[in-house]
């Protein structure tokens, strides 16, 4: 191995880990986001602007406050230092009456002064006060003097004492004069836009959205086999484009299914006719071995077609309509009962779901019928959930091999034939049974039953 191939190795190792990575973050921040379309419109919105204004708010309380804070507080250091300056060129003035009247009137600060003593111990610092920070920091600079403040006792008033050299001179400044108090004020609009401007986003988004949950109402009940009344396309253009192509989608759909149906039905039709006239030359032809094994075929070749031409027929044209699913399967057990068979029946959960049924009726009528006729004992079992209606029909019979399954429903397939001569099925039950599943938006599957027959399990959305 040469180092380049080492090298490309170590790469590649590298870049399957980062991929790992990757992918393990891409995971952990899908499992994190909103997966609806409205919080996520809604996160799309409202994380920039919460970005937006931290990071503004920052800059501002960081620089602009600062400095105005940092120069308001150099002005009231200022008009002290020279107060004290003229306090100190001028004694003559008596009382330093002219003194306090002048920053009274002039500097808006009430001056007094203490006979010369120790300044009093450092008050308690506020946690966090750019105030007592930049007033301290001026004197420090400017006066260069031991001084106390304090910036917590009064709130409207800052207290600044500051020892000369004969007394000391007591400074009450207006906690405004050396502070930049109207950024809460700028805060508080700030917020205030914001979250007025997050109401109208919502309440705009809700209307953009609704047509899209709509449409998707809409597909999952065409899904399902029920009709949608009064759906309309609504919303914006794009929005209204996909709900038109998905109309024209649904009555092409329809439309296709029903040409089919009418054909097959016409043919089915035709060749009934013939099939009757067929009948009437066999009748005319007389008695013998042959034609009565003749007439028999096309007996049961009238019976094929009866049952295909049911079957094309279909349950078009039905409404989905609310059902007790409980009384329903009593329904089924009772018949089968009143057949001779052991039975019995269970149903947990909600039992009112929206099927069509007269079709729903036949599916599971098809189902206990074929139980019936291959076993001694069947149990009916209807499961309801929030998303799914199972039904299941199990029987003691001889069950179907599994590699059978699946062939069993496609029309006109019989297992019977070589099993019992003399019971007549066309095949075509389960094929129906299956295509009235499937119009429901569900389907149905065949598996081994606890009994040791057969399980028929009919699955669709509620
Ligand atoms: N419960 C069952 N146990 C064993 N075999 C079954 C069972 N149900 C169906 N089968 C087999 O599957 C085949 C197809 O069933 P299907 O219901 O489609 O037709 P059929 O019952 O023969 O006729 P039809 O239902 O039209 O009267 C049957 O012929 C039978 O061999
Ligand atoms: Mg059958």
């Amino acid at each position: 191995m040469t180092t380049l191939d080492l090298g490309i190795a170590a790469l590649r190792t590298a870049a399957g880990r980062a991929y790992e990575l990757y992918d393990r973050a891409n995971l952990l921040i899908k499992g994190i986001l909103p997966k609806g379309l409205y919080q996520r419109a809604l996160l799309i919105i409202i994380a920039p602007m919460l970005v937006l204004q931290s990071v503004v708010a920052y800059v501002f309380l960081e620089r602009h406050y600062n400095l105005v804070t940092q120069r308001l507080s150099a002005g009231v250091v200022q008009d002290i230092a020279t107060l004290i300056d003229v306090y100190k060129t001028y004694p003559q003035d008596a009382d330093s009456a002219q003194l306090r009247r002048i920053a009274q009137d002039k500097l808006g600060l009430v001056v007094d002064f203490l006979p010369v003593n120790d300044l009093p111990p450092p008050g308690p610092k506020p946690f966090f006060s750019l105030v007592d920070q930049a007033l301290s920091e001026e004197i420090r600079k400017r006066i260069v003097r031991p001084f106390w403040i304090d910036t917590v006792g009064r709130s409207a008033l800052v207290e600044i004492r500051i020892k000369l050299d004969n007394a000391v001179i007591r400074v009450f400044a207006p906690r405004s004069a050396a502070y930049a108090s109207n950024s809460h004020i700028f805060l508080g609009w700030m917020f205030g836009t914001s979250l007025v401007l997050i109401i109208v986003a919502v309440l705009f988004l809700r209307n953009q959205i609704r047509p899209i949950l709509r449409l998707a109402d809409a597909a999952e009940s065409f899904g399902k086999g029920r009709e949608v009344p009064n759906f309309r396309p609504r919303g914006a253009r794009e929005v209204r484009r996909a709900a038109l192509a998905f109309i024209e989608m649904k009555s092409r759909i329809e439309r296709a299914i029903e040409q089919r149906t009418a054909m097959l039905a016409g043919v089915s039709h035709d060749l009934r006719t013939i099939l009757t006239r067929f009948k009437l030359e066999l009748a005319l032809l007389g008695d013998s071995p042959e034609i009565e094994a003749m007439k028999k075929d096309v007996d049961e070749m009238a019976r094929m077609l009866e049952a295909y031409l049911a079957f094309a027929r279909g349950d078009s044209g039905e409404q989905s309509a609310p059902t007790d699913m409980a009384a329903f399967l009593d329904e089924l057990k009772t018949d089968a009962e009143r057949h001779g068979h052991k039975s019995s029946v269970a149903f947990h959960g909600h039992p009112i779901v929206t099927v069509r049924p007269n079709a729903f009726k036949r599916c599971l009528d098809n189902l206990v019928s074929n139980a019936a006729r291959h076993a001694p004992s069947i149990a009916i079992a209807g499961h309801r959930d929030h998303r799914w209606l199972t039904v299941t029909v199990d029987d003691d019979g001889p069950g179907i091999p599994p590699q059978m399954r699946e062939e069993v429903f496609k029309p006109f397939l019989r297992l019977d034939t070589a099993r019992n001569q003399d019971e007549v099925g066309t095949g075509l039950g389960l094929a129906i049974a299956r295509d009235i599943a499937r119009s429901h938006g569900g389907d149905i599957s065949l598996s081994d039953s606890p009994l040791g027959g057969l399980r028929a399990t009919v699955r669709v959305p509620v």
